[in-house]
């Protein structure tokens, strides 16, 4: 056991495959795995439910008193072999993943109150196990003491056409164009935002995989971790 928990920040633009990389990294070392951008899709899903977007404004006045209710949550399935999105009772892992609820997060995610409520939820986790977390400010604002930062990114191109094979393989509809110009949105959006905008730690080191695979990526990250801390995959992570 080590004295302090680790913390492995990966942050980055969307669709460069943070979650991924960090989900394989959480099984191979046993961490915990935290999503940070479920936990804004969730609030995004209710707001958009509930009538609090609309036509790309939100009315954060009337979300606010709903937040500390909402149990957003993830649980393990077995059954899939992952972990999914919970809110209270209702599985959300799909209609949070939608191109609509895609259109709508990162106004929802900018917003200082959503965000504060956000990062309390995961630095609770943090504070007592080794986790592995993924966002835009993991390794900026949520934990600026994280052992590890990882800033991704990739080719914008080469992102829009991995995210839209996904979406098809879900059976969505979706045009590789739209997805692109949903990606430029956001990560406009997400880097100019006035609270905590996604911007490169100074202490990150920067992942570049337009041209790697996942088992190079592996390869680059247990360097990383054997080099600082002399841990070894305990898990073939597969
Ligand atoms: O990682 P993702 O694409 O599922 O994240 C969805 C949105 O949530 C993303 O467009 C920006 C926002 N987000 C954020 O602002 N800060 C985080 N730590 C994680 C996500």
């Amino acid at each position: 056991m080590y004295e302090k928990s680790i913390i492995i920040a990966i942050d980055g633009f969307s669709s460069t495959g943070k979650s991924s990389f960090a989900k394989r990294i959480a099984r191979a070392y046993g961490f915990l795995y935290l999503d940070s951008g479920a936990l804004y899709r969730a609030v995004t899903l209710f707001a958009m439910e509930n009538g609090f977007i609309s036509d790309g404004s939100i009315d954060v006045a009337g979300l606010q008193p709903f937040l500390g209710d909402l149990n957003i949550h993830f649980e393990y399935s077995q059954k899939e072999g992952r972990s999914l999105t919970y809110m209270g009772g209702r599985n959300v892992e799909d209609d949070i993943r939608t191109l609509q609820v895609s259109g709508c997060v990162s106004l929802v995610a900018s917003q200082r109150y959503v965000r504060n409520f956000v990062d309390g939820i995961l630095r609770e986790h943090g504070r007592n196990s080794n986790v592995v977390m993924d966002g835009r400010d993991i390794g900026t604002t949520v934990f600026p003491d994280a052992g590890v930062k990882i800033f991704m990114t990739a080719d914008v191109g080469i992102r829009a056409a991995r995210r839209a094979a996904e979406l098809r393989e879900k059976g969505e509809e979706c045009d590789l164009a739209a997805v692109l110009k949903n990606l430029q949105e956001r990560d406009y959006i997400d880097s100019h935002r006035e609270v905590s905008p996604l911007v490169q730690a100074p202490d990150a080191i920067v992942l570049d995989n337009s041209h790697m695979t996942f088992d190079d990526q592996m390869l680059w990250i247990a360097d990383i971790l054997r080099k600082k801390y002399g841990l070894e995959p305990i898990a073939d992570e597969g």
